[in-house]
């Protein structure tokens, strides 16, 4: 991504070539991107900034992290959002709650959406769910640690291979993400 020799993974989406492998050169420059630093917040902000500027026709990306039963603001690109979001509220709180991906193809149908940039007109919001050990996820389940939100100016802006795409992202940031 920062080697200027060559096409960043936006060049080779806009030329036509495949979200498929706009993703899977994504994960792997950010996973190299992140992988000699522990520090959580030093991750979620370079993680914030390469996918907004690796991806097209983003308005927002970032993260959202739970803290009890609300999610506060992390590291983001984008207008200034709004800080905290009760579990279970709004497109990134259902993520949160339901663990599971959220994908709006338009932002004013969504009831509850919480409107943060007016620009925004299509969403996708991915749990980053923390695997536990098979006993605890038998009592508990999984753990979720936030939220990757991708905001678009776009109508219908994310697609099923969107989805997927970050859902493989949300997996792999999730090991760099984790205060250690
Ligand atoms: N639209 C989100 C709020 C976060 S912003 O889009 C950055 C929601 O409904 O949860």
């Amino acid at each position: 991504m920062h080697d200027q020799s060559h096409a960043t993974p936006w060049t080779a989406v806009r030329e036509g070539g495949s979200r498929f492998l706009l993703y899977q050169a994504l994960i792997e420059e950010l996973d190299a991107l992140l992988s000699d630093e522990t520090d959580p917040i030093a991750n979620a902000a370079n993680a914030a900034a390469a996918i907004y500027h690796g991806l097209p026709d983003l308005n927002w990306a970032g993260f959202y992290f739970l803290r009890g039963r609300e999610l506060v603001l992390g590291p983001f690109q984008g207008k200034p959002a709004c800080v905290r979001i009760p579990l279970g509220k709004g497109v990134c709180g259902t993520a949160a709650e339901e663990r599971r991906s959220v994908l709006v193809d338009d932002v004013l149908t969504f009831p509850g959406h919480i409107a943060c940039d007016i620009a925004s007109r299509s969403e996708l919001a991915v749990p980053l769910v923390t695997k536990a050990a098979p006993i605890e996820a038998a009592l508990i389940g999984d753990g979720v640690l936030g939220v990757l939100d991708l905001d678009s100016p776009l109508p219908g802006r994310f697609n099923h291979t969107d989805q997927a795409g970050c859902e493989a992202i949300a997996a792999m940031l999730v090991r760099h993400l984790m205060p250690r």
